[in-house]
């Protein structure tokens, strides 16, 4: 039996992931972890909150006490550490969170993994710590070249340092102890129930009530997008098949300049709304992002070719289904943006 704990289950990424666990493997109990910040709400989790297999608590992943009561309880003998502050200009406003979720809290969870996991000299049969990163410790390419899994961490924000610091911590226990465990590293992600502070729900949210679209700097830096479910796809493989110890670049093989794809947003909502002042006009260049990094690209081929992982998405299409739920679920965005799914989860999941 695998009984997986999933942190930040209620964010972007951990809840699409959950969602399609769920319906692919019937039979894994999935105990989920979050601590509910700005970032995570429980509607995101809504349609599978009560199923059998499925468990949600609320609850901080740097509090060791709760997570030995966790393992113990629910023997946990595989983890998927998608908790994270996560936004890179919040990260610039006020670092410290970052330091402590995903440094310490990363810190924390491999400890009492290691705790429960060794046994004399080896480690529980099927045991594994996957460590969901980003391609932001690479730093920042030039117009030419991509990031590989051996290309020097050199990140830059106190984002993207904190999850190479955590990268660090991961490989240091696997080095020492040897705890079982992967890395994936990852590009920009797009879909459903991201937080409308990242780039595309900030947009189309934006465009929707006729405010001005904020491009940072001249627009021009590039991310390689990639939809979330193929990100989902690659963590699922990841976590069956990955060789221990190994590190997995994924990569949506797709690079914009943020100017483009913000046209491009535009002009797919244009269509949808058939509301003509939705316009490039919105645009509005505003001060660059300090140490804005200037392209990010990934290489792939790894687990293209060791693990067989493919792209199921094709973007343009995807684009336009992701901005159409956002059109479709006006209230889930004023809801995250208010905190009301923070009322709402006291009021009916407060005693769980
Ligand atoms: P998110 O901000 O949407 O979700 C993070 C979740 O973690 C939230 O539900 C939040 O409540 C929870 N959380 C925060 N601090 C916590 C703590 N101390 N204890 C328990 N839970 C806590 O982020 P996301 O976009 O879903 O990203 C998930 C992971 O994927 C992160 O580790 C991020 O670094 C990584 N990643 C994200 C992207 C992307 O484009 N979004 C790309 C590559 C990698
Ligand atoms: P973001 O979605 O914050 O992801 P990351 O910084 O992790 O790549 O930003 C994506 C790109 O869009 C990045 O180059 C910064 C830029 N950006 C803007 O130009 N305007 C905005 O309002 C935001 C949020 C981001």
């Amino acid at each position: 039996m695998v009984n997986i704990l999933i942190t930040g289950v209620a964010g972007f990424i951990g809840s699409n992931y959950v969602h399609q666990v769920l319906v692919k493997n019937r039979g894994t109990q999935i105990i989920g972890l979050d601590k509910l910040t700005y970032a995570g709400n429980i509607e995101n989790l809504t349609s599978i909150i009560n199923e059998d297999d499925f468990i949600f608590i609320k609850g901080d992943i740097c509090d060791r006490k709760l997570l030995e009561k966790i393992f113990h309880k629910y023997e946990i003998n595989q983890i998927i550490n998608f908790a994270a502050e996560s936004h890179v200009d919040r990260s610039i406003h006020d670092p410290q969170v970052f330091l402590k979720t995903n440094i310490l809290g990363t810190q924390t969870l491999l400890e009492v993994a290691k705790t429960h996991w060794s046994i004399d000299t080896s480690w529980k049969t099927g045991c594994k710590f996957l460590q969901i990163s980003t391609d932001e410790v690479y730093g920042s390419l030039g117009a030419e070249g991509k990031f590989n899994e051996n290309t020097p961490l050199d990140p830059h924000s106190p984002y993207s340092a904190s999850k190479a610091a955590a990268d660090l911590i991961v490989q240091a226990y696997h080095d020492t102890y040897g705890i079982p465990m992967n890395i994936t590293r990852c590009s920009n992600n797009f879909g459903p129930y991201q937080f409308p502070e990242k780039l595309i729900p900030l947009i189309i949210h934006n465009a929707l009530h006729h405010k001005k679209l904020p491009i940072y700097g001249d627009g021009r830096q590039i991310r390689d997008w990639i939809y979330v479910l193929d990100h989902c796809d690659a963590i699922d493989i990841v976590l069956r098949n990955g060789i221990s110890g190994n590190i997995y670049n994924i990569g949506g093989n797709n690079e914009l300049e943020n100017i483009q794809l913000v046209k491009e947003i535009i002009s797919i909502l244009n269509e949808l709304t058939e509301d003509s002042s939705i316009c490039n006009n919105l645009i509005e260049h505003v001060t660059d992002r300090p140490g804005h990094d200037r392209r990010y690209a990934i290489d792939s081929s790894k687990i293209e070719s060791d693990l067989k992982w493919q792209r199921r998405f094709i973007f343009s299409d995807v684009l336009r289904t992701t901005i159409q739920w956002y059109m479709d679920n006006p209230v889930w965005i004023d809801n995250v943006i208010t905190g009301e799914y923070q009322k709402f989860y006291e009021q009916n999941y407060g005693n769980r």
